[in-house]
């Protein structure tokens, strides 16, 4: 994801700016770039590649001399990632750097063509750039302050006005930004990192804050242009546990920016209450004509095609199959001449779901990737592409990348039953709707429910095996939840549906065998129940993950734990139910002693069959 730097003192601003954004690559990173004050001049350098790229590039055409300035790295969300699209961008009189996502760019963008203004990139960030200049009033802070007015979405901002070559104003909303400071100098960051070598010292934006830095020292005002007093914190990280943001794991850290993930996937793919995907070529009459669909990939990914399943054919009764990419690519499958094939991956990079991908292609099949890594193989040979947009997944087990993928798959699924005419747009609305409350929901599970996640965790440290347990989209969760665990605790767990344990499964229960129950879905919650009754009259030890609205109506000792989440919209409950799995296999590794982050035999991207 993007990062932010700027400085303000007496060093050479280049050295001060590459240094501070090399300390944001774990970020992930596409393009660099730097703007600094020279000689009363804005001078911007700008790169596609990496930090190497924009020194040697500084190198080329000569470093801007200057001791002001604000850099950047980039992970293209609007557009490729190319010299134009990287940052900073300009207005005439504006240049700036920008983290998150402009939600209504679009509209913006219109509104300053109409004003007769061009544009150079196909970033939503140049549109802020010229928002900012067309509004400018003499009055920088003022300025800011009415644009933000104008803003939708969650962005953090570092503003230079021509007009003030002695100061860099800094804003956000939602995404995150420090100001630090030291003797004679500040720096404004997307995180502590950056400037942990000159100072430990900052002050954390809130929303809506505008940030003034000079020599002098920093002032803040608050929305309403007052100025305002900041707590001034310290900083008391080592550097590794410092890339992970303060967190200990980047496991736990992913699973703390799925929010975050969410918004930034979805909100670009939704115009005036309705899914839009026409920029990246789906249009409801591509759609219209596929009379089956199958979802191919691997791992976590496939989990995420399996809810996919269950919500396409729901809402479109398409059939649909889903294949794990390496069974797909060897079975002959039957797929023909005006097929879709999705084809889902975080890495883009999976042997076989590319080499599944090129296969349905030879047989004449349109294929769709739903994919995270920019620019990888299977996002440049698909026929369409829908990117999650969770940003750099470092941890092995995948958790950010699941719940973007399947917020594509729910974004996905409406665009087809729109095309489709199986559901009507208002019932389409009311879905988005619902889809656009998920990441504060997401959020609610991570603060409500992460301390007795942990609790229970402790429970199953001493586990030899599990079960995990549902019905329908539980069940096609129930899978995740065991995956995760098992990747990272190196327990023995298996899913299966509730409703077949009693076909071989049950007998695998012991006295204290833990079975984790999924149950979310309404209708069949009292089929879920009998089950879980079953297996708890043969001793299993039970935590049951629900509704609130379901664990209300509990009989006395049905469970031994409960894990509430709150209720949404059915269809999309799989996106709050997962956390509370994803918590329970990240402190059982942990409290079993093992690197989460790290384990054993598994690898990130699996670029061999
Ligand atoms: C590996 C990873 C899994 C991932 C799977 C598919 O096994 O360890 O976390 O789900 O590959 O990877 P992809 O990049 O295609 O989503």
């Amino acid at each position: 994801m993007c990062g932010i730097v700027g400085y303000v003192g007496p060093k050479d601003c280049n050295e001060v700016l590459v240094d501070a954004l090399s300390k944001l690559e774990y970020r992930g990173y596409d393009s660099a770039g730097i703007a600094v004050f020279s000689d009363n001049e804005i001078e911007i350098v700008k790169t596609k590649g990496k930090l190497d790229d924009l020194r040697n590039k500084l190198k080329e055409v000569g470093k801007p001399s200057g001791n002001i300035g604000i850099g950047h790295t980039r992970w293209a969300t609007h557009g490729e990632p190319s010299d134009i699209n990287s940052h900073p961008h300009s207005g005439s009189r504006v240049t700036i750097v920008h983290n998150g996502i402009i939600e209504n760019y679009i509209e913006l963008k219109e509104f300053l063509t109409a004003q007769g203004r061009t544009f150079l990139s196909e970033t939503d960030t140049e549109v802020v750039a010229q928002l900012l200049d067309y509004r400018y009033n003499g009055d920088p802070v003022k300025t800011i302050d009415e644009c933000m007015a104008d803003l939708k979405g969650s962005f953090a901002l570092g503003i230079m006005f021509k007009d003030f070559p002695d100061r860099i104003f800094a804003v956000r909303r939602e995404s995150p930004l420090i100001v630090g400071v030291a003797k004679g100098e500040s720096f404004i960051a997307s995180d502590v990192p950056a400037i942990l070598k000159y100072t430990r010292d900052y002050y954390l934006l809130e929303h809506n804050e505008i940030a003034t830095l000079t020599v002098d020292g920093v002032s803040f005002v608050n929305e309403y242009l007052q100025p305002i007093e900041k707590e001034l914190k310290t900083a008391d990280w080592d550097e590794e546990a410092a890339e992970k943001g303060g967190y200990p794991h980047f496991m736990i850290k992913e699973i703390n920016e799925q929010p975050t993930a969410i918004r930034t996937t979805i909100m670009p793919r939704i115009k005036d209450g309705l899914p839009y995907l026409e920029e990246n070529g789906i249009t409801p009459e591509k759609l219209k004509d596929f009379k089956n669909i199958t979802i191919v990939a691997c791992g976590t990914a496939m989990h995420a095609g399996m809810v996919g399943k269950y919500v396409i054919e729901d809402l479109s009764r398409v059939p649909v199959s889903v294949d794990i990419a390496s069974e797909f690519r060897y079975r002959n499958p039957i797929i023909s001449e005006g097929d879709l094939v999705i084809i889902i991956s975080q890495s883009g990079e999976t042997a076989d779901s590319l080499a599944a991908m090129r296969l349905a292609k030879q047989k004449g099949a349109t294929t769709l990737a739903i994919v995270n890594a920019k620019g990888s193989s299977i996002a440049r040979e698909a026929d369409m592409l829908i990117y999650t947009l969770a940003g750099p997944e470092i941890s092995v087990a995948s958790t950010k990348a699941y719940i973007t993928q399947l917020s594509v798959m729910y974004l996905f699924a409406f665009e087809l039953a729109l095309a489709k005419g199986t559901v009507g747009k208002a019932e389409i609305e009311r879905l988005i709707s619902a889809l656009m409350k998920m990441p504060e929901a997401v959020q609610y599970v991570i603060d409500n429910c992460e301390e007795k996640c942990k609790y229970i965790a402790t429970k199953l440290v001493a586990a030899e095996s599990l079960l995990y347990i549902g019905r329908g989209l539980d069940y096609a969760l129930s899978m995740e939840g065991s995956l995760k665990l098992k990747e990272v605790s190196y327990i023995h767990s298996e899913s299966y549906a509730a409703g077949e344990l009693k076909h071989g499964t049950i007998s695998l229960i012991d006295d204290g065998m833990p079975v984790i129950a999924v149950a979310t879905q309404t209708d069949i919650i009292p089929k879920t129940i009998s089950n879980i009754v079953e297996v708890k009259s043969r001793g299993a030890k039970v935590i049951l993950v629900c509704t609130d609205a379901c664990a209300r109506e509990l009989k006395e000792g049905i469970a031994d734990y409960v894990v509430e989440i709150p209720h949404s919209d059915e269809m999309l409950m799989p996106i709050t139910a997962v956390v509370p799995l994803q918590l329970l296999a990240y402190y059982t590794s942990v409290n079993r002693g093992i690197d989460p982050d790290k384990p054993k035999n598994l690898a990130k991207s699996v670029t061999v069959e």
